[in-house]
């Protein structure tokens, strides 16, 4: 179960002055769709009248990867990565290829030709299963990685195997990908018209890898129904507004970074998935908050500095839970020479907690406000309220600042330079 605690913030604004009032006007501008790029609230729906053909299709096709596949390769950029990576890591593990079959490797989500060559020098010899995931089809990075997966798994298979093995998911009628699949006869998964990428974990985009990798996605479905009740309903005290109209107010006082700090590696891609959606839903216009993340405490070894006394233009939101799923206690040592033995009756949950409790009150006074979101555990449950609770939120908050969260104009700018640079045909 989900917590927002806004106590922090009170060192910069009164918190009982947060605009809720606005949240919820910019709430019902999303729910009722009237406002820009209403044509992209698909996901609104998603937890409600998910298609039941299209997802009984997705939970058989992960079981025979499952059951089949020794590698699942993942292709995709931005939204069509970031959901499914954030969620493997978070719920199973970073080391999930060190403990479970099949192993799973992203790539396509940047350009880099030594992790290419290294991913081709791994899967020798394996039974190889690849999904690429690109709603337009046509972006440059994932169309690179697939040309070359496609390439190895026509040269390792027959016609027959590959159309069993390579899965793309994509747009129901157009684009680059769905002609090939179509030519091919590969199968395919949709990305709803109305869904955008950083939205679309809940779609096979997200659904097909998670069910791969032995996440209960039922639990997932379930727990964002519930999630989505409570995210719409116009209420002062809804999570998702406090949210919003929070961090709302500490742009308007000058706070324009935010920082989403979080324990353990295995929410670092938690962050990224955030930053996505937060970052390409508001930076427009000249306007928006920046963000940014901390690992608490790698982080504070490095970013924890300028946190404490740079530029005061930083709000933080601490997503606090323990991610220590296993109980480590300190062990009791006859000598006390590293003068240690204080921490003989913590586990590492403990020290943790005492970390996040520790730094919360030095960013606190040291002029930093921070916006607490704390969770019991990290399960599926959890899951789908994060997804929904900060998506819902990025709604209302990008309402709230006056633009369209659902468009990325911004990002054509690089592709248009870089074909131009590369001579790409017209
Ligand atoms: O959120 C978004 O829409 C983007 O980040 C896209 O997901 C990303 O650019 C990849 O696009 P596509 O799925 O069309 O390859």
């Amino acid at each position: 179960m989900l917590n927002i605690d806004i106590s922090g913030i009170s060192n910069v604004v009164d918190p009982s002055k947060i605009d809720r009032e606005g949240a919820i006007k910019a709430l019902q501008t999303l729910k009722n769709r009237t406002g820009e790029g209403s044509d992209f609230t698909g996901w609104l729906d998603l937890p409600y009248s998910y298609d039941n053909e299209e997802y009984a299709r997705v939970k058989e096709t992960a079981a025979e990867i499952r059951e089949n596949a020794d590698v699942f390769i993942i292709i995709g950029i931005g939204g069509s990565y970031l959901g499914s990576r954030m969620a493997i890591e978070l719920i199973r593990s970073i080391r999930f290829n060190e403990t479970k079959k099949p192993l799973i490797y992203f790539a396509g989500n940047g350009i880099s030709g030594d992790a290419t060559a290294e991913l081709l020098e791994l899967i020798e010899g394996k039974s190889v299963y690849v999904n690429v995931i690109s709603k337009s089809g046509t972006t440059l990075e994932p169309a690179l990685a697939f040309r070359i997966f496609r390439d190895y798994i026509n040269r390792h298979y027959s016609a027959e195997e590959a159309k069993k093995r390579i899965i793309c998911t994509t747009d129901k009628a157009r684009g680059v990908l769905k002609g090939i699949a179509d030519a091919e006869g590969y199968r395919t998964f949709v990305i709803p018209d109305d869904v955008g990428g950083r939205y679309s974990v809940f779609t096979p985009v997200g659904l097909l890898p998670l069910a791969v990798s032995g996440i209960d996605i039922d639990e997932v479905m379930k727990s964002s129904k519930a999630a989505m009740d409570e995210m719409l309903k116009e209420d002062l005290d809804n999570k998702a507004v406090t949210y919003a109209a929070a961090r709302r107010v500490l742009y308007d006082a000058g706070k324009t970074v935010e920082i989403l700090s979080y324990p353990g590696e295995r929410a670092h891609f938690f962050a990224e998935w955030w930053k996505q959606l937060y970052g390409e839903s508001e930076g427009k216009g000249g306007k928006g908050i920046y963000p940014t993340s901390c690992q608490i405490t790698a982080d504070l070894h490095s970013l924890g500095q300028y946190i404490q006394q740079g530029l005061r233009i930083l709000q933080e939101t601490m997503l606090v839970f323990d991610c220590c799923s296993k109980t480590i206690k300190l062990p009791h040592l006859d000598s006390n020479d590293d003068g240690l033995a204080y921490t003989e009756k913590f586990t590492y949950s403990d020290i943790l907690k005492g970390a996040f409790e520790g730094t919360k009150q030095a960013h606190i006074s040291g002029g930093v406000p921070v916006i607490t979101i704390t969770t019991d555990k990290i399960d599926e449950t959890v899951l789908g309220e994060l997804v929904v609770f900060f998506e819902t939120a990025c709604g209302i908050s990008g309402y709230m600042q006056g633009c369209n969260p659902f468009d990325q104009p911004g990002v054509e700018e690089y592709k248009k330079n870089m074909f131009a640079i590369l001579g790409r045909d017209k």
